[in-house]
């Protein structure tokens, strides 16, 4: 972890764990509060039909019961009671709908920080955060939110409301038990935060399990070969028995306090409601107070303190949500380094100048590279030779603006990348990684990747040129097959023609390719590095080669060893 995240992360949890409102939610909810206003409104409207219900309930009783009235002059009360019934249920109908409209808009929005959040910040910025929680996070985590928008959140604001409007009733009937319910009301808060304290440790506790499982599935996932080679499966499940174990024990523990928690609350209801039946019936019997309204307050005394235990158990389910926001927010958060919007310098005539450059990986001692200095002249082919660690692949994501020097600075043209657009200068770049990542698509989707824009001709030259054609012809659909995760496996040779393909198709000035012949057989070697020389005639070429004898025609090689420059010059 950097040290701005974990800044952020601190200023998230804050001093004990997370506040009951994370300030951060509601203000990403910005957009839906009109949704969440609706659900309160709708929440305080069924507290009236309540009201009005017993009120109701209570007159029929006391004119049948005790005023011995027939039953035909309760009809207009009774109807009165039925409406009040079936508007109780369409207010709680609408309030599930507009919280679950709250809910899905702020998850929504949440999900499309969090994807921008991850393309902008990038590989190097990512590179230390596993790849299962980064996933656990975007769905698990973000649909953990659910309960704290639907319920949790509407639930705080009528817990505030509905007890509040139903004393405002209570205290034109009769004052003595408008006092109790004000005295024991905030009874329920202070235990609930007695508890939550509790609650806390345990959840955190049991996210960053299920964070972890998440990472042990993952490693399954991808290592499911190398894991039953070397005969690691069974190991390997072991750990994620342990882990899941250790969730299980997790969950249960915060099921416990929940439960613990749910006991205490429905204790110091019950006491409370007690205590206004009590002191009702004593005044029943002495004839200071009236039956009907004696009855009608003595069916709300419940309805008291409902809203404030539902509280208590929202928050409980909600505390998880609580918590993934907590991962949210220390990616979505974490602050960018301020983006440049020079317009990059004409290619054809800026050299690219590595000056004194050192740089240190997040979350790393040892700098990867240290006060490195070469200049990739324009119209030239550079090689970065080294053995494996030397910091040739540092080089290169310095150049795609993935990474900014820690001190000295890469310039194109004189101007520092730091303060070229982006994006700008990535669409000057054709890139040929190691092993290029091919999406879910057919073969000539995947070779547009380079340029949208390019026409069938066009994709087709590149797949020639790369030697895509020569083995796209034998599979059932040609350059329209589909490849990547629900398609055809091709091989590691096959797959980096691709990444060439897409290379050539995007007819960029400024061509970067990270060890394009490694791992092939002789023959393809020599095609492939044809099939680059063709394509960097009249650009400006990066290679990263491991053997120097792969650098024979280059205009310039720059030796690297531990991060450092030990050689450059013309290729002996
Ligand atoms: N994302 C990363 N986070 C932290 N350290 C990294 C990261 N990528 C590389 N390193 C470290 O930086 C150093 C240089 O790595 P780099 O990938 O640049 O080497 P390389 O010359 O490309 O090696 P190879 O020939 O094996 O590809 C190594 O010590 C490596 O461990
Ligand atoms: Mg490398």
């Amino acid at each position: 972890m950097t040290t701005s995240q974990r800044q952020s992360t601190d200023t998230i949890t804050g001093a004990g764990g997370p506040a009951p409102v994370d300030r951060r939610l509601f203000r990403y909810g910005r957009t839906t509060r009109p949704y969440l206003y609706l659900t309160v409104g709708m929440g305080l409207a069924s507290a009236l039909a309540v009201v009005a219900q017993a009120a109701l309930l209570a007159r029929v009783v006391a004119r049948v019961f005790l005023e011995g009235a027939p039953l035909q002059s309760v009809l207009g009360l009774l109807g009165g009671f039925a409406v009040a019934v079936l508007l109780r249920a369409v207010f709680a109908w609408l309030r599930e709908v507009f919280a679950q409209r709250t809910a899905g808009d702020v998850k929504a929005d949440l999900r499309r920080r969090f994807a921008v959040k991850l393309l902008d910040l990038g590989p190097v910025r990512l590179g230390h955060l596993s790849p299962g929680s980064l996933a656990a996070t975007a769905g698990h985590g973000i649909d953990a939110l659910d309960p704290y928008f639907a319920r949790y959140l509407p639930q705080l604001a009528l817990g505030a409301l509905i007890p509040l409007a139903i004393v405002a009733w209570v205290v034109r009937l009769d004052w003595l038990s408008a006092v109790i319910f004000v005295v024991t009301v905030p009874l329920i808060p202070v235990f609930m935060a007695l508890i939550g304290t509790l609650a806390d440790r345990r959840t955190t506790r049991r996210w960053r399990t299920l964070q972890r499982l998440s990472g042990h599935f993952l490693d399954i996932l991808e290592g499911v070969v190398t894991l039953k080679v070397f005969g690691r499966a069974r190991a390997q499940l072991q750990v994620i028995r342990d882990v899941s174990d250790r969730y299980r024990a997790e969950t249960m523990g915060t099921l416990r306090v929940a439960f613990l928690s749910a006991l205490v609350l429905e204790l110091v209801a019950a006491i409370s409601t007690a205590l206004v039946a009590v002191a009702i019936g004593l005044r029943l019997i002495d004839g200071t107070l009236g039956f009907e309204a004696g009855f009608g307050i003595l069916i709300l005394a419940p309805e008291v303190y409902l809203p404030l235990r539902r509280v208590g158990t929202e928050f409980h389910a909600a505390k998880e949500g609580l918590e993934a926001a907590r991962s949210i927010f220390a990616i979505v958060d974490t602050p960018e380094p301020p983006v440049g919007t020079h317009p990059p310098p004409e290619p054809a005539t800026s050299p690219i100048a590595f000056e004194h450059v050192t740089f240190t990986y997040p979350g790393r001692d040892e700098p990867a590279l240290v006060d490195v200095s070469f200049t990739i002249e324009p119209g030239t082919r550079v090689a970065l030779v080294g053995p494996s660690g030397s910091g040739k692949s540092t080089v290169v994501a310095l150049l795609l603006g993935f990474a900014t020097p820690d001190s000295g600075a890469v310039l194109s043209g004189g101007v520092a990348l730091s303060e070229i657009d982006p994006d700008r200068w990535r669409e000057r770049i054709a890139w040929i990684p190691q092993s290029p990542y091919l999406f879910a698509g057919t073969i000539r989707d995947n070779i547009r990747f380079g340029d949208a824009t390019a026409d069938s001709r066009r994709v087709e030259t590149a797949a020639r040129l790369a030697g895509v054609t020569a083995f796209a012809e034998a599979l059932p659909a040609g350059l329209d097959t589909e490849i990547g995760e629900r398609g055809v496996r091709l091989s590691a040779g096959q797959r980096r023609r691709i990444g060439l393909a897409r290379a050539f198709v995007r007819n960029a000035p400024l061509l970067i390719a990270d060890e394009p012949t490694a791992n092939l057989d002789l023959d393809t070697q020599e095609e492939i590095r044809a099939a680059l020389d063709a394509v960097a005639d009249g650009r400006t070429m990066v290679t990263i080669v491991h053997r120097p004898i792969l650098a024979a025609d280059a205009d310039w090689v720059v030796h690297l060893d531990g991060g450092r420059v030990v050689e450059q010059g013309r290729p002996r």
